[in-house]
């Protein structure tokens, strides 16, 4: 049974639940349910609608609330505006960090600033590489002391809709404070910063960040602060938006010759008989995705039968997943779900990094997961598929690569 792209776009937002909540303050459905249709005119018309009325900065000061500043300050920065792709709704973001282009630009140079780690020799770009979609390609994270993470690298890629963060984390959802983490963490050391004195002392000397700094908080005396580098490195990460691939192309705009027909027969067996939509659902591919207008954070974790240590299916030691935070032993396990945007640059695959390509993973799910287990997801069940439907389910996953994205020079190095 086939379904039409217009189909199950209609599935999917009537599953996410957006016409149940507050109305008007939803995404359109009817904009993006139709888009298929549309010639793609105008890329940007989407976004048109949700970004904050902007004009360059000084005439919509009222945009911006700045709790560290006082009114007049405000008109000092630019508010951000979005250019969403066609079908992405307006990401959430906290009251208290607005986006501004200053921010964005402060927290660029120091998401690749060697300065932030313990010998000058790790920047977060040194584990989020742009050109593999903000991942590092290893299966496992390796800090700077040669610490080895238990867990690999994840992609940005759209991480302002992340609703929770980290593989399998319930507790963080923020990425001002989430930056804390690798930039002073202990366990395992990703930077080895030791506290706020030490990070402001490796960065006051460089001239340049005295003048970003004070563009970005010009209300601030003292704006160099632990609490505004995590402000301005989570607002250049809520800018790393990708959602122009090939399939983009043609699911959004309609463009018919974006992607190949067997493209088109893949990603109908994503959704019959792989249901893989269950999991990895929407404009992002991961129904952990929030977004505005959106009642509740998702809550999203899900074991996929990669372990079974015991018989009762436990996971190795260190990466129980969701269960080494709540105790339930059914939550033995539990991941996220990934976005599967620019999927194919990002291998290899899993918090562990254990599977390594594309074809193993669609392999993994139509056979049930790697192993048996009692406390396995009951989406992990197997389904047949032809050997050139398995190549068919890959070229679907390879058109989510957005190549614009992954070289874009807003998102690239600013340092000389
Ligand atoms: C040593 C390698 C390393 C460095 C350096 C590093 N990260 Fe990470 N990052 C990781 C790993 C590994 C994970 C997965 C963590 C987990 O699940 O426990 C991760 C996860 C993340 C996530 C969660 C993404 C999601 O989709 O949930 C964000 C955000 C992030 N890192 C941002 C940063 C920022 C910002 C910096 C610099 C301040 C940084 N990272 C530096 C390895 C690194
Ligand atoms: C029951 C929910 C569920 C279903 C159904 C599901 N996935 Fe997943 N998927 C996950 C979770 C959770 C992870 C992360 C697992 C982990 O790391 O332990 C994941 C990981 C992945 C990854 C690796 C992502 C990365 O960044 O490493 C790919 C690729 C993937 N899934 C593709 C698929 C495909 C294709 C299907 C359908 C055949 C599918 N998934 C069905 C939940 C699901």
């Amino acid at each position: 049974m086939r379904l039409s792209a217009a189909a199950v776009l209609g599935l999917l937002l009537a599953a996410c639940g957006q016409d149940g909540g507050a109305p008007g303050s939803v995404p359109e459905p009817g904009s993006t349910g139709e888009a298929p249709q549309t010639t793609g005119a105008s890329t940007d018309a989407g976004s048109s609608t949700d970004a904050p009325e902007t004009s360059e900065g000084s005439s919509s000061s009222g945009e911006v609330e700045d709790a560290s500043s006082t009114g007049d300050e405000r008109a000092e920065v630019t508010p951000w505006t979005w250019e969403l792709p066609p079908g992405f709704p307006t990401p959430v973001v906290p009251e208290d960090n607005p986006m501004t282009v200053e921010g964005v630009e402060l927290g660029r140079h120091l998401f690749y600033d060697t300065r932030l780690s313990v010998d000058g020799t790790f920047a977060c770009s040194t584990c989020h590489d742009p050109a593999l979609a903000f991942s590092d390609g290893r299966a496992l994270g390796e800090g700077v002391t040669g610490e080895i993470h238990t867990r690999g690298s994840m992609s940005l890629a759209n991480v302002a809709y992340a609703g929770t963060l980290a593989w399998a984390n319930p507790e963080l959802t923020d990425l001002e404070s989430h930056a804390l983490v690798p930039m002073l963490g202990t366990e395992p050391v990703e930077m080895g910063l030791v506290d706020e004195a030490d990070l402001v002392a490796r960065i006051e000397d460089e001239p340049r960040y005295a003048e970003l700094f004070a563009a970005a908080y010009p209300g601030d005396p003292a704006p160099m602060s632990l609490a505004h580098v995590t402000e301005a490195l989570a607002s250049f990460q809520r800018s790393l938006i990708s959602g122009r691939a090939p399939f983009d192309r043609w699911f959004f705009e309609g463009d018919e010759e974006a992607v190949s027909d067997a493209v088109k027969r893949g990603w109908d067996l994503f959704n019959v008989p792989g249901e893989c939509t269950y999991c990895h659902f929407g404009f992002n591919f991961s129904t952990a995705t929030y977004f505005e207008g959106m009642l509740e954070r998702p809550y999203e974790f899900q074991n996929t039968a990669l372990y079974n240590e015991d018989g009762q299916g436990a996971y190795p030691t260190g990466n129980e997943g969701l269960y080494a935070f709540t105790g339930e032993p059914t939550d033995m396990g539990a991941f996220k779900p990934p976005t599967l945007r620019n999927i194919a640059v990002t291998a290899p695959y899993m918090h562990d990094g254990s599977i390594e390509t594309l074809e193993e993973i669609v392999e993994h799910y139509s056979t049930g997961g790697r192993v048996d287990s009692p406390i396995a997801h009951h989406q992990m069940r197997t389904f047949s598929l032809k050997d050139d439907e398995l190549a068919d389910m890959v070229a679907f996953l390879e058109s989510l690569t957005d190549e614009a994205f992954l070289s874009d020079p807003a998102h690239g190095d600013p340092w000389p």
